[in-house]
């Protein structure tokens, strides 16, 4: 997917309007919540930034986990609500004309046939910008959502996703991209010849195909995976263009991409068909002082049950309850039970170390659970172009939430892109209209 060594720029817009975000002075000034009007300028300001996309998480549920019910995510406004943002991704798309959207949708819980349908019929909506986020959804409540009392096993969920996405690729090619023919005189619309059915007979799905939508200006939607467990690395170098990695060393960016580049070619592809996008996030000051208070002022709006709220959220446990003294590496057995987050946990207990107690960790956790780097323009730029080598410059980089919004991303454009453009790391201008284009070259 990404076929030059440009650093490509996605910035993470999941829940934007909750997560602490909306209580740090500045942000959300002047916008109502859920209005198009703040998203619009989003993406104004990242395609002024030369950035490929936008990307929404999702996860269609209210979170219990902590303390048992969900008083206190909504009482301080963490993980909800949570709109649908499929509806606000014409408004963008028409407000940045060059600027592509990854948005989410489940392999576990919607049909294939409606996904490619949906994604490929928005990718025409907006002129071939368009990402599907491929989940397999790892929170109990989201289950109960969708008509589960108990929510399918990590290992299910990913043979399903396997299977899922391989149909929703079918469909996307069961229309060759000169079907259609529209000659006037001879009367014909399309040449049946060029549109397949793909007669799919699955373990769990069964589809007739062909897609009743064209191949769109960029081909097909653009395929990313975010899961970094085993099945997830194999599911990503099996089938998607982009994976989202959230790893928090240099060190082990460079060992997850070594696992990649093996598994890609394992599965008849190249390591360059498969371009991953690293998760930082970036407090950026005039001067490294400047970040240093502007991260203490984020910190400190943070409530201090702020970690422990997110990692019951991630891992499906009340962490609340649990001694505060305990150490990482025995949790690592009741984590693994609950069939989340694994490739996640397995990253913090390897990089923080197993005698961490979860006390130290929590309060540290919403600031320090992926890569992150607060300093100077100089000290950024420095980080990014470390964090890009040792993911072998194949892909780029998704800026992690941060201090408030839309403040973290007005920051990076006006201080860190121009750096970058400088040191001959990104692009200056979009040379493609397509999102497949923009990340090719
Ligand atoms: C950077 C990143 C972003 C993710 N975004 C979502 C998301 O928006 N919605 C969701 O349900 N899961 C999301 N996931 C979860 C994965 O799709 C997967 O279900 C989960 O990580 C469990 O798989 P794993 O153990 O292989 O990591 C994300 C994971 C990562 C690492």
């Amino acid at each position: 997917m990404c076929q030059s060594e440009t650093m490509h720029l996605a910035v993470d817009c999941s829940f934007i309007h909750t997560d602490h975000l909306w209580a740090q002075p500045g942000s959300w000034v002047g916008y109502h919540y859920y209005g198009p009007d703040f998203y619009e300028d989003v993406a104004r300001t990242a395609q002024r930034g030369c950035f490929d996309m936008i990307f929404f998480g999702d996860a269609a549920e209210t979170p219990e986990n902590f303390g048992g019910n969900y008083d206190v995510p909504l009482r301080q406004g963490i993980r909800w609500p949570k709109h649908d943002m499929m509806p606000m991704i014409p408004y963008m798309a028409k407000a940045a004309p060059n600027l592509g959207f990854g948005i989410t949708m489940s392999t576990t819980y919607h049909h294939p046939f409606h996904v490619a349908r949906l994604y490929s019929s928005l990718d025409h909506v907006t002129g071939g910008r368009i990402a599907w986020n491929a989940v397999t959804s790892a929170y109990k409540n989201e289950a109960a959502n969708w008509g589960y009392d108990v929510m399918m096993p990590a290992a299910e969920r990913y043979e399903r996703a396997r299977e899922h996405m391989a149909v929703v690729l079918a469909l996307w090619n069961s229309v060759e991209a000169d079907a259609i023919v529209m000659d006037r005189e001879k009367g014909i619309f399309a040449d049946p010849s060029k549109v397949h059915l793909i007669n799919h007979e699955g373990k769990h799905f069964r589809v007739r195909g062909p897609l009743p939508v064209l191949p769109s200006p960029q081909g097909r939607p653009v395929v990313i995976q975010a899961g970094q467990s085993q099945d997830g690395m194999n599911l990503a170098s099996l089938h998607a263009d982009m994976q989202f990695v959230s790893r928090r060393t240099l060190k082990s960016i460079g060992e997850h991409r070594a696992v990649l580049d093996d598994l890609t070619v394992k599965h008849g592809r190249s390591p360059r068909d498969l371009g991953v996008f690293w998760s930082v996030r970036v407090q950026v000051g005039d001067t490294r002082e400047d970040a240093i208070r502007k991260e203490r002022r984020f910190l400190d709006h943070l409530p201090d049950n702020a970690g422990l709220i997110e990692l019951s959220f991630l891992y499906g446990l009340d962490f609340a309850k649990f001694d505060g003294k305990m150490r990482l590496g025995d949790l690592l057995e009741v984590v693994q039970q609950q069939q989340v987050h694994w490739g996640t946990f397995q990253e913090l207990v390897k990089t923080e170390g197993a005698e961490t107690t979860l006390e130290e960790v929590g309060r540290r956790y919403i600031a320090e659970r992926s890569n992150y780097v607060v300093g100077s323009v100089k000290d950024v730029a420095d980080h990014l172009e470390a964090v890009h080598e040792a993911g072998g410059r194949n892909g780029g980089i998704i800026l992690a939430k941060s201090f408030d919004a839309p403040g973290m991303l007005r920051d990076f454009v006006e201080m860190v892109v121009p750096e970058l453009q400088r040191r001959g790391l990104m692009r200056k201008r979009y040379r493609e209209t397509t999102l497949r284009g923009n990340l090719n070259s």
